[in-house]
């Protein structure tokens, strides 16, 4: 069992300017790194991905490639994933499903796409009703990536509501269920110990890791 500490890694956010999802993300991350993980943050806007091109190398993406290689390594090394999305038209966004998309050049990892990561789930809505639609949406991609979703979803109505101009949660219950999903997914990883180099599984929690 290795004694690093567990790696937790934060995908998401708009390409808007004040991203209420990507403000939100950063509060669960921040929970994550003060629950003991060291955290990795990768700000959709920020990071700029082109399209997926199915079948197309990753050299043959030109400017783009390292970005996308920065990604990809980002999410090797990682025991748990936060993603958060916005809601677009009752769903999750596109910024976030090409995100996904590009997680396809994991598929010939040893362990593929997310395979025994936890993953915990994000969505912020300008309405009443559609982000726990985006939550499930991104529920069903989690899975077909094999990832484990935590059993703590967070689901944000009128989320500009909620958030400061730059899109940082303002709201305190929201915050706190926020921080509860970032202790979360560093407690499952712990619990799931999936080792790379030595491939053991233990149930039991990891406190050595910790
Ligand atoms: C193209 C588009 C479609 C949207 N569709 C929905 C929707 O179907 N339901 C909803 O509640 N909000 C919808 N919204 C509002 C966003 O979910 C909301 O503004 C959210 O906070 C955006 O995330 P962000 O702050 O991270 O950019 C939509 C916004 C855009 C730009």
């Amino acid at each position: 069992m290795r004694n690093e500490r567990l790696n937790v890694v934060g995908v998401g956010g708009t390409l808007r300017e004040g991203s209420t999802s990507l403000g939100a993300l950063e509060r669960a991350l921040r929970a994550a790194g003060d629950a003991g993980a060291e955290t990795e943050f990768l700000d959709l806007r920020g990071l700029g991905l082109p399209m997926y091109v199915p079948g197309r190398a990753l050299d043959e993406y030109g400017e783009s490639a390292a970005d996308i290689g920065r990604f990809l390594e980002a999410l090797r090394r990682a025991d748990a994933v936060l993603i958060s999305t916005a809601t677009y038209h009752g769903t999750l966004a596109g910024v976030t499903k090409n995100a996904l998309d590009f997680m396809q050049f994991l598929a010939r990892d040893e362990r593929p796409y997310l395979e025994g990561r936890v993953v915990g789930l994000i969505a912020t809505a300008g309405g009443d009703q559609s982000a726990l639609n985006a939550i499930g949406a991104l529920t069903h991609a989690a899975h077909a990536l094999r990832g484990v979703v935590a059993p703590v979803t967070v689901a944000v109505p009128r989320a500009r509501r909620l958030a400061d101009a730059e899109g940082n949660t303002t709201d305190e219950r929201l915050g706190a269920r926020l921080d509860q999903l970032g202790r979360l997914v560093v407690d499952l990883a712990a619990r799931l110990g999936y080792d790379a180099e030595t491939e053991e599984r233990q149930l039991a929690p990891a406190a050595g890791r910790r």
